[in-house]
């Protein structure tokens, strides 16, 4: 059985005074919460040390938004994986399609990082889904199949049991359109295919999928129900102690 995980992607959103307010609404709110859901937090990098001391010994996790792949080095601007591990921080997403759209980020890229990650010893939440163009034009799966293909190209079975999986249609993202649960299961079923056909059944069975694009407490649940779908990766509606703490099952 799969564990649920309920991850929020805090995006260039919040300033300083807001994210502790968030973390320390969060880390209240879990103590009444019984659930055996994994939860996850990806604030952004200036305010990883204080979310992360805030929520260190609470039970949530908490990861980086984007990683580049080398140690210590000279490339102005970015983060290491080594510089996180003085923060014990073990998550980074990687592939967010703001950073494919805005930030050129291509497959082969993508698959650097993932890779750099699994060699560090960091768990990479990977993020795939298509435009609504893409949609359109009946190219989803394609464009899925792609994405996973190229991202996760040489990486072993051992290494694949560690991924995480985010599935998040583009036109569903701060739109307020949400995949119905139908087409996310039937998206995740096929990630899921792809996945059995790289690394086998076994893995396949392993790796967690996750939903994102405006997922909402009241969403949540009907999406959560589907047997591929493994959790959310939450924009808007984890930027708030009381809609992240609904989402929790
Ligand atoms: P929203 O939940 O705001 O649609 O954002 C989804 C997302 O991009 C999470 O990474």
């Amino acid at each position: 059985m799969r564990k649920k995980i309920i991850s929020g992607n805090w995006k260039m959103n919040l300033n300083l005074a807001q994210a502790t307010e968030l973390a320390e609404g969060i880390k209240k709110g879990i103590q009444n919460k019984k659930s055996d859901a994994q939860l996850l937090v990806f604030p952004s990098t200036l305010h990883l040390q204080k979310v992360n001391e805030i929520l260190t010994g609470t039970g949530v996790d908490v990861g980086c938004q984007n990683i580049y792949p080398s140690g210590l080095a000279a490339f102005t601007g970015e983060t290491s994986t080594d510089q996180l591990k003085d923060l014990k921080i073990r998550y980074a997403l990687i592939g967010h399609s703001e950073r494919r759209q805005f930030m050129g980020e291509t497959d082969e890229f993508l698959n650097r990082k993932i890779t750099f990650c699994l060699k560090e010893s960091f768990i990479p939440v990977f993020c795939i889904g298509e435009t609504l163009g893409e949609r359109e034009s009946g190219k989803t799966f394609d464009v899925i199949k792609r994405q996973v293909v190229e991202g996760l190209r040489n990486i072993t079975n051992d290494d694949a049991k560690k991924i995480i999986i985010a599935y998040e249609p583009v036109w569903a993202i701060g739109t307020g359109k949400v995949a119905t649960p139908e087409q996310a299961e039937e998206a995740h079923a096929y990630v899921r295919s792809e996945l059995k056909s790289l690394f086998g059944s076994e893995v396949s069975e392993i790796i967690p999928i996750l939903y994102g694009g405006s997922v909402k407490p009241d969403n949540v649940k009907s999406l959560l129900e589907k047997p591929n779908i493994d959790g959310g990766l939450v924009g808007g509606a984890s930027q708030k102690t009381d809609s992240y703490l609904a989402l929790i099952p």
